[in-house]
């Protein structure tokens, strides 16, 4: 089986919950701190999910300034369309990342948080996101090493299963290591880099692991020999280790801002 995950009425929901969570609003904080959004830009958000990094960067460049978000599902849609609905000065509408279909040099700024390790043809989205922006204009990626994962489990061979089988759930679940090569060949120049850990050590419902554990359990039956019995077994397991006190959780994302040459 090699479908990734698909963002459906079911997952667009969980991780419009998830990304109320403290540990997501932190993400968006480092994101705008790096991004600097100005009043009166044009900020294009390419996958913008539930459309919570939309707002906020609506609020940086004011009315005087725009925010495009695209995103390809049309859950995702619906829900940043809402969230944005106060805001006029923000156009919600479905779009690929491969071809955003914008005219050159329109935008002064790019964020784009968690959506290029889905996307097959990483290479030709960069060099549409290099096209649609000003020279000197800012691109912000976010994206996670997957295999930067430490979560503590009673069973260690479960836990490897488990996870090996969630490594289908997107296309590059290695691309932060890659991406500084890519970013140079799509005509930018890399300029920082930030790791943001992803750490609980307590198990909250309101977290990033618990979502997080919730989609996994969801998504890993029937992939690389695991069952449903053995993906419930293995949240259990996380679970009872939470009810405990012995739960531990990191995983590492990386932000990178990078300059249109
Ligand atoms: C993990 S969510 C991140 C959402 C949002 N960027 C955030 O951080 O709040 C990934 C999003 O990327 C979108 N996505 C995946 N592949 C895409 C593509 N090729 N073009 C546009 N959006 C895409 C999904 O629909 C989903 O909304």
């Amino acid at each position: 089986m090699t479908r990734t995950l698909g963002f459906d009425e079911e997952t667009s929901r969980r991780i419009e919950a998830m990304y109320r969570s403290p540990d997501a609003i932190r993400r968006r904080s480092l994101v705008l701190s790096l991004l600097e959004p100005r009043s009166g830009e044009r900020v294009l958000d390419v996958g913008c999910g539930p459309g919570f990094l939309a707002s906020e960067l609506a609020a940086a460049v004011g009315p005087h300034g725009r925010v495009d978000a695209i995103d390809s599902s049309p859950v995702m849609l619906g829900l940043a369309k809402a969230r944005c609905e106060a805001l006029p000065w923000v156009a919600v509408r479905e779009g690929d990342a491969a071809r955003p279909g914008f005219d050159d040099a329109a935008f002064d700024a790019i964020a784009s948080v968690q959506v290029h390790e889905y996307v097959r043809d990483v290479e030709g989205s960069l060099r549409e996101a290099a096209r649609v922006l000003r020279p000197g204009g800012r691109l912000l990626l976010v994206a996670t090493d997957w295999d930067s994962i430490v979560w503590a489990a009673d069973d260690a061979a479960r836990m490897a299963r488990v996870l090996s089988a969630f490594d289908e759930h997107l296309a590059h679940p290695d691309l932060p290591r890659r991406l500084e090569p890519l970013l140079r060949d799509a005509g930018f120049e890399p300029r920082r880099c930030e790791v943001l850990v992803q750490m609980n050590r307590v198990y909250d419902p309101n977290t990033f692991s618990a979502g997080l554990l919730e989609l996994i359990r969801r998504f890993v039956p029937g992939r690389r020999g695991v069952d449903r019995d053995e993906a419930d077994a293995w949240a259990d397991d996380l679970r009872g280790r939470g009810a405990r006190g012995a739960y531990f959780f990191s995983l590492n994302q990386y932000a990178f801002l990078a300059v249109k040459l």
